[in-house]
């Protein structure tokens, strides 16, 4: 059993110091000399997880403003396995190194050596070429290489993660980095989530808290779905607030590159000072061979990930809605034999509409019931957000039944409305493609989105990747 520590209000948990004119100095996060009676239970739920942290190699679940991470100090290698062991994921892929403070990172790139003994208490401070240096002494930032500086003033904290050399030797263990020389970085915009790191006093290696291939977890239930009994505790700061990954980028080499899209959009990336020329290092499957040939219909690959259990078909913005309704009725009556009686189960079909289909994708003799909105436990949020401008996580799912000409039922559909606004999209996404898991349909059928430089292009490429069949 997976025990649930439930935080209320995770921004009274912590705050930058703050520099002689007010602003806010992200080089210290500090935690409050003692917390008022009303945070005392969030104040124990958060001591708890960072015990298991400290003392444990058993991952913890924890909410950042992104998806929830599954963190385990970033310095030991038996937690860092952990994370892999959990996950069930190959230890292969490097993972995200996660700080509370410019601070803490410093001291990840500064490379301290443990003397002698593995208790971790003796450090010594060594340079790149172990001598002891000024290092120490430089501010935070400076320790950073300059094209990150304009990166980090304007979105850390927050979803962007940055791909930085790895000192050796190095404090981290290993297994974070799967053998390059370089490691990712990110200070999460959450406050719960840089309160656990200080508290736990390491940084935390975290991948997102999901069973491979899985969606990634946007609420604490979603960890639950996946993990329970294999993780001892997740802590519960409500629903996430981006609900996609981090933007990761890699600014060592010329031009910069963003490896994987995500919470930064590049063209905020591109108003940054040396990333005008920032170009995308990475692929999506609408990109990949025959984009832009006259086939309708690309075949579905082997390799899924972020994908639900139902199949799921995306199809690209530029696809005409009125399309599309063939397609969900030639899947309805799939559930029918050659004599068009009905089997035992009748398909269940999903429909995630993004802004221009019609209801059901415009499926004649579908019936649905009144609406029905989702909303997930927002009373937390604070905990995980960050920016103001978030929506809340709800959207609107309707139920109902798709009739043949005779007026039999030959479907259910569940229709679910994320509306048009780019950012609640990303929010909402694997939320519902999830939900529509829970609820047990066969084939989601997904309305893709403009792909622009904006969210949109992260959410495109979490949708080419969880989809078995695009439709261009
Ligand atoms: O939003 C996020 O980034 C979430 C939350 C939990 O913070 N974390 C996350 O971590 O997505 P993870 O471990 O699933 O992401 C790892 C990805 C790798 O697939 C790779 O794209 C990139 O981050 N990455 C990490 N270290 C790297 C390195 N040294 N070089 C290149 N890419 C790296
Ligand atoms: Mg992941």
């Amino acid at each position: 059993m997976t025990r649930v520590l439930r935080i209320r209000n995770g921004q009274a948990l912590g705050s930058f110091r703050k520099r002689p004119d007010g602003t806010d100095d992200i080089s210290h996060w500090e935690l409050p000399a003692a917390a008022g009676p009303a945070d005392s239970a969030d104040v124990a739920n958060l001591e708890e997880a960072a015990r298991h942290l400290r003392q444990t190699d058993v991952p913890v679940g924890f909410p950042t403003e992104t998806v929830y991470g599954l963190g385990a100090d970033a310095t030991r290698s038996a937690a860092v396995k952990g994370i892999y062991a959990a996950k069930g994921r190959p230890s292969d892929n490097p993972l995200i190194v996660h700080v509370c403070d410019l601070e803490m990172l410093a001291d990840v790139m500064r490379g301290f050596r443990r003397a002698g003994d593995d208790d971790g208490d003796a450090v010594t401070a060594v340079g790149a070429n172990g001598a002891s240096s000024g290092l120490t002494q430089r501010a935070p930032i400076d320790l950073l290489p300059a094209i990150y500086r304009p990166l980090v003033e304007r979105f850390w904290p927050g979803p962007l993660t940055l791909i930085l050399p790895n000192p050796r030797p190095s404090r981290l263990a290993p297994e974070v980095t799967a053998g390059l020389a370089t490691f990712g970085a990110r200070m999460p915009a959450s406050p719960l989530a840089r309160s656990l790191i200080k508290l736990a006093g390491a940084p935390l290696a975290a991948p997102s808290a999901n069973a491979s291939t899985k969606p990634s977890p946007t609420a604490a239930q979603h960890v639950l779905d996946d993990l329970d009994g294999r993780i001892g505790v997740v802590l519960d700061g409500g629903p996430c607030s981006v609900g996609v990954e981090s933007t990761v980028v890699d600014g060592l080499c010329d031009p910069p590159v963003v490896l994987r899209p995500g919470g930064v959009s590049l063209e905020e990336l591109r108003a940054c000072p040396g990333w005008e020329g920032v170009e995308k290092a990475y692929r999506d499957r609408a990109e990949d061979g025959n984009a832009g040939s006259s086939a309708p219909r690309a075949p579905g690959m082997k390799y899924k990930h972020y994908s639900p259990k139902a199949r799921v078909v995306l199809y690209e913005a530029s696809v005409r809605p009125r399309l599309v309704a063939g397609d969900v009725r030639e899947a309805a009556e799939k559930g029918a034999d050659d004599d068009g009686d009905r089997l035992a189960v009748s398909p269940r079909i999903g429909i995630v509409r993004t802004g221009r289909w019609p209801e059901a994708a415009g499926a004649s003799g579908v019936q649905l019931e009144a609406k029905q909105r989702i909303s997930e436990d927002v009373a937390a949020e604070v905990a995980t957000g960050t920016s103001e401008e978030t929506p809340a996580l709800s959207y609107v799912i309707r139920e109902g039944a798709l009739s043949d000409a005779k007026g039999r039922q030959v479907a259910e559909v569940l229709d679910v409305d994320l509306g048009s606004d780019t950012r609640g999209i990303a929010h909402g996404l694997f939320s519902v493609l999830r939900e529509l898991d829970r609820r047990e349909v066969d084939v989601i059928f997904v309305e893709g989105i403009r792909d622009r430089d904006d969210i949109a292009a992260a959410v495109m490429n979490r949708l080419r990747k969880a989809a078995s069949q695009i439709i261009r």
